[in-house]
């Protein structure tokens, strides 16, 4: 069973938006359709979906900041997980990044989403020593 990959259209938008809410990504603070928008305004990011049997089951967000790339939102349908489907949507944003000339991957995985961890550790990425900061510009 493969899956093809392609950039996400309006049509798969409620599609990715169901798989994210139902692999909990989602959080209340962040608007996943305006994150959609976002990535797909730059020339350096994008959503990827994974088609299988003509349905979206596979979605990530994936893009680079002149640095390294990075992937967000990886999600596979939970109807259609352990079957390679992760790993293959990973496998999809590696060569979208190799194709545009990037050579490193850093990606957070929130802490306590440790099923997350070993899955990322099984396809050879290791934990960074480093702290991740945020701030958010949108409040006061
Ligand atoms: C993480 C996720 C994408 C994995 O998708 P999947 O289709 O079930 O994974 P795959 O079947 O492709 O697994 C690929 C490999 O990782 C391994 N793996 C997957 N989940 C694992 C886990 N929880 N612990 C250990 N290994 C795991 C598989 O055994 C497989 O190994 P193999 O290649 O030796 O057979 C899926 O579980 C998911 O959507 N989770 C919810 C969303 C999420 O947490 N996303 C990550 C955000 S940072």
């Amino acid at each position: 069973m493969t899956l093809a990959f392609r950039e996400v259209q309006e049509v798969n938008l409620e599609s990715v938006v169901n798989i994210w809410n139902a692999c909990e990504l989602t959080r209340p603070w962040n608007d996943p359709y305006k994150d959609i928008q976002f990535a797909r305004e730059s020339a350096t990011s994008t959503v990827l979906v994974g088609i299988f049997e003509e349905r979206v089951v596979a979605a990530v967000m994936v893009g680079h900041d002149g640095h390294r790339g990075c992937l967000y939102y990886l999600a596979v349908d939970p109807a259609f997980q352990k079957r390679g489907f992760g790993k293959a949507t990973v496998a999809a944003a590696e060569a979208w990044l190799r194709e545009r000339g990037v050579w490193k991957i850093n990606l957070m995985v929130r802490s306590e989403n440790e099923k997350a961890g070993r899955f990322y550790e099984r396809l050879g990425y290791e934990i960074n020593p480093v702290t991740s900061f945020g701030k958010r510009l949108d409040r006061p």
